[in-house]
């Protein structure tokens, strides 16, 4: 494995290998959800480009940038062991020079919503990286996870509307045996945080549990009433959205998503379900909300 810090690098380590290439972008803290996207990459493509960029745009000025964990050598021998071909980890300079002056904003309704509403220019970051990640490398094929649903929404949003030949691909989120979303962000979770947090798996598995067998509404709110009973947590949103075009949903039927964000602590955490009960979030489906509700 290559592991190259400037565009320059990066550009010379693609050149002497196979043109078909994919991408799985990460801000590094690596766990088995980053290395599950690199193993369905690594069956694709023939060069697979692994990035690790702390990307400061996607930060609000109160957020933890300062804070998220960055460990790039143990990182590096992760994707080394996961058959990563180049790992390019830029600098923010690398990435955004003194006179960087461009910003990649997608519209339509996807980024004011859910996570959009409590993080302000968030998604326009995350598209900004993105976009120049996918110009940086020409990926045949990007690799994004489902835990991050909107984030995957917006990516295809703007690879469709800027007619970047990429491929974004969305992989299916990887959770702890209780059911909690595997995160970078967990390991800033105390004891007692750590066995509230499976209750945002729960809630979303209540609703998956509910789907079509009570209204919508009540689903929603069995589901808000199984985290605000864990005062250990501070709820933002739980919603039922279009998966299309990420729209309030108003009644069960196919193609929804059930959302959820909050706050344990200093840590925000986020996951989601799939409204498939055969879907690939099926696992969360429980016998009855009443079970998980002490
Ligand atoms: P990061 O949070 O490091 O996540 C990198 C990728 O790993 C994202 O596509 C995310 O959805 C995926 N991922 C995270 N947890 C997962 C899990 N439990 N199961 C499956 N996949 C999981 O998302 C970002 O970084 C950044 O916003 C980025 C896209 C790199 C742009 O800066």
């Amino acid at each position: 494995m290559e592991l190259v810090h400037s565009r320059a690098d990066l550009q010379a380590a693609l050149s002497t290998r196979p043109s078909r290439r994919g991408l799985v972008p990460t801000m590094g803290a690596l766990h088995a959800g980053h290395l599950s996207l690199m193993r369905q990459a690594r069956s694709d493509v023939e060069t697979l480009v692994a990035s690790i960029f702390v990307n400061p745009k996607q930060f609000g000025p109160k957020e933890d940038f300062a804070r998220y964990p960055r460990q790039l050598e143990a990182d590096a021998r992760l994707c080394q062991e996961a058959g990563v071909d180049v790992l390019f980890a830029p600098e923010p300079a690398e990435m955004y020079p003194a006179d960087y002056a461009t910003q990649v904003s997608v519209g339509g309704g996807l980024t004011e919503r859910l996570c959009g509403a409590y993080r302000p220019g968030h998604f326009d970051g995350v598209a900004t990286v993105v976009t120049k990640l996918f110009l940086l490398t020409g990926a045949h094929r990007a690799y994004f996870g489902q835990k991050d649903l909107q984030q995957w929404r917006i990516i295809a949003q703007l690879a469709e509307d800027l007619n970047i030949p990429t491929e974004v691909v969305r992989c299916p989120t990887v959770r702890e045996p209780d059911g909690l979303a595997l995160s970078s962000r967990n390991v800033f979770l105390s004891p007692d945080e750590r066995r509230a947090a499976v209750r945002l798996s729960r809630a979303l598995g209540g609703v998956l549990t509910d789907f079509e067998r009570v209204p919508l509404e009540t689903a929603i709110a069995r589901a808000r009433s199984i985290i605000e009973q864990e005062p250990l947590i501070r709820l933002q949103y739980l919603e039922v959205v279009q998966l299309s075009d990420l729209s309030a949903a108003t009644a069960f039927g196919p193609g929804l998503a059930a959302l959820v964000a909050g706050y344990l602590g200093e840590t925000r955490l986020i996951d989601n379900v799939l409204l498939d009960p055969h879907g690939p979030d099926a696992a969360l489906v429980r016998p009855s909300v009443s079970e998980v509700t002490p």
